[in-house]
């Protein structure tokens, strides 16, 4: 069989799975503990998180580690909407998002926050201007995926974080767990982006 299907998820490569091994075997002391065991795993994680940091080219305490893209989907939509709702509660998304952005966009406006869906085009993709023509003084979020996890459709997140640059009160959060697999070029779309939620398997 040929698996095509490494974007849902993949086989762990010797060397991942001998570190993930060798950390559970002598190294699972809970980061958050004062006794040796603990500093010794604190030390190990804030070394992870500078890797990964280096990896994308931000500060190491712009990273947060999650169980996985659903978590981090709904930990920032929800968290930037609750901390924002005094400034506005009008959210742009668009409409072919994953389930983990729709489900947690249905939420938000049982809760009475507005969100407008924006239409695709043929090849699944948003356009910019709709983006723009969608914005309002109440806007508080912007959420537009990064590559599509369906159709692999990758959105013009740079050109979109142009237009939030006249928007600087516009959070800007992108779904990229599917982005990764396109390689970091398609990773790394805008220096407009405020949220980034990625996925390493
Ligand atoms: C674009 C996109 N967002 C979010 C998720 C949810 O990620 P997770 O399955 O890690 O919760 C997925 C999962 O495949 C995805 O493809």
């Amino acid at each position: 069989m040929i698996y095509m299907d490494n974007s849902a998820t993949t086989q762990v490569l010797p060397d991942v799975l001998a570190s993930y091994n060798k950390v559970s075997e002598q190294i699972w002391g809970n980061p958050s503990s004062l006794h040796q065991m603990g500093e010794v795993a604190a030390n190990l994680l804030q070394q992870s998180r500078q890797q990964i940091a280096n990896l994308l080219g931000v500060k190491r305490d712009e990273i947060v580690f999650t169980s996985g893209g659903s978590e981090g989907d709904n930990w920032v939509i929800k968290g930037t909407a609750l901390a924002k709702q005094k400034f506005g509660k009008h959210i742009i998304t668009s409409s072919v998002e994953h389930a983990a952005v729709r489900n947690t966009m249905k939420q938000l406006e049982s809760l009475g926050f507005e969100v407008t869906y924006l239409p695709v085009d043929q090849q699944g993709r948003v356009n910019p201007a709709d983006v723009k023509a969608a914005l309002r003084p109440d806007t508080i979020l912007v959420s537009v995926m990064a590559v599509n996890n369906e159709i692999g459709t990758v959105q013009p997140i740079g050109e979109i974080g142009e237009i939030l640059k006249a928007h600087p009160k516009v959070h800007f959060m992108v779904d990229a767990v599917q982005a990764i697999a396109k390689g970091m070029d398609a990773v790394w779309f805008s220096d407009r982006v405020d949220f980034v939620v990625f996925f390493w398997s």
